[in-house]
């Protein structure tokens, strides 16, 4: 099977999440990269602000075909219980364009089902997802999978 993991990750923990798992499993991998003030504070609080009103942000290019995946893997960090703001702003560009979509979602603290996003994601794409999971970490413990729906749990 020909899959590609989507990611957005601010701090590195979903792109080292998203490494290892397409060494594993053989997937490719897009970064989704947001443009305005990179490297810097105000890029740190745009993408706070973005998130929590929901606003899209700029991303960087890219050109894939996804046509040619058997599965795409979105995994989708949660801030302030909200979705991450270049992931939302990715899921509204490819809306209807995704098939068979998976949806692994990462996040500490309170382990959560996070139905509204998943309800929202599937929504947007026009798409049900064929498995939606978490990777999660209680506070000071280490990030570990749990199944919410489907059956992949990348595998
Ligand atoms: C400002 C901020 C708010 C967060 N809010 C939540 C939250 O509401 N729920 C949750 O489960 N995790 C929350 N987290 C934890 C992130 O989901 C977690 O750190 C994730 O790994 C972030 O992805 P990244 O490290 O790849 O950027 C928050 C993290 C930050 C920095």
């Amino acid at each position: 099977m020909k899959s590609i993991i989507v990611y957005f990750s601010r701090t590195g923990k979903t792109a080292q999440v998203a490494r290892s798992w397409s060494h594993r499993i053989g997937a490719s991998r897009l970064e989704i990269i947001p443009m305005a003030w990179r490297g810097t504070f105000r890029e740190v609080l745009h993408y706070v602000c973005a998130t929590l009103t929901r606003k899209d942000m700029e991303i960087d290019l890219y050109k894939v075909d996804f046509e040619k995946y058997d599965r795409i893997v979105l995994m989708v960090p949660v801030i302030c219980g909200m979705m991450s703001a270049p992931m939302r702003t990715f899921a509204r560009q490819e809306a209807g364009k995704l098939h068979n979509v998976e949806y692994v979602i990462i996040h500490k603290g309170i382990k959560m089902r996070h139905k509204s996003l998943i309800a929202w994601l599937d929504k947007t794409l026009g798409e049900k997802h064929v498995a939606a999971s978490s990777i999660w970490a209680g506070w000071g413990k280490e990030y570990k999978p749990a199944r919410i729906d489907g059956e992949s749990i990348l595998k």
